[in-house]
């Protein structure tokens, strides 16, 4: 006898009671004042040991080498403080969901999009923002530099997180082809179009890196 597929995938009554949490207590013989008691133990023994929230718990971050405490909700994320709660505003909110790199940080040396972190996550990681190298000793970075120099920003917005990018790829890339360069850059998106200047004013920020014109 063939089998009619529909019936097999429409909910019907009983089926829907089947997978109901009424029916599982009952058809385990549950019921009554055992049954909260019963769930609510299950539910404490599956509770992480040292949850945090969900008001504002005090953390450190390590930022730039120095430690921050500040005060956040777990569903912060870090780019939501860095910038409004440590003024640190150079890393950018654009997409705000892990697209377009305006956020860009190095945690542990390497670049992410602070928007898709979480601040309580970031404890006990090495957090570096552009605010942390863009100037060493009155000078700016070679890459900064070299931003300057190749005319690689319109409205800016995007810079900060390219030059971010930059200064990761170069530490691991000392010798890149303009073809590397485009490609370890490809997390980062420019809207006013700069990305020859961007590429250009990495290759030229390489060369200064080694002892070049800009060092
Ligand atoms: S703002 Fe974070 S990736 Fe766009
Ligand atoms: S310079 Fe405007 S978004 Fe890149």
């Amino acid at each position: 006898m063939s089998r009619n597929p529909d019936s097999e995938l429409k909910p019907t009554k009983d089926n829907r009671r089947g997978f109901s949490r009424r029916g599982l207590l009952q058809s385990i013989g549950v019921t009554g004042a055992v049954a909260p008691a019963l769930l609510e133990q299950t539910a404490k023994a599956q509770t992480p040991v040292g949850v945090m929230g969900p008001g504002a718990v005090p953390i450190t971050l390590n930022i730039n080498g120095k430690p921050a405490k500040v005060s956040v909700e777990p569903r912060e994320t870090l780019l939501d403080v860095l910038r409004d709660k440590l003024d640190l505003t150079g890393a950018k909110r654009v997409c705000d969901r892990g697209t377009c790199g305006a956020c860009s940080v190095l945690v542990n040396g390497k670049v992410m999009y602070a928007c898709t972190i979480l601040a309580i996550d970031a404890q006990g990681k090495q957090i570096t923002t552009i605010e942390g190298f863009a100037l060493s000793g009155g000078r700016p970075h070679p890459v900064v530099t070299a931003f300057v120099n190749n005319d690689a920003q319109q409205c800016g917005y995007c810079t900060p997180g390219f030059v971010v990018a930059a200064k990761a790829f170069l530490d691991a890339n000392p010798n890149p082809t303009y073809e590397q360069v485009k490609d370890g850059l490809g997390g980062n998106l420019c809207r006013c179009g700069t990305y020859v200047g961007v590429r250009k004013a990495v290759l030229d920020a390489a060369k200064a890196m080694k002892g070049g014109s800009n060092a």
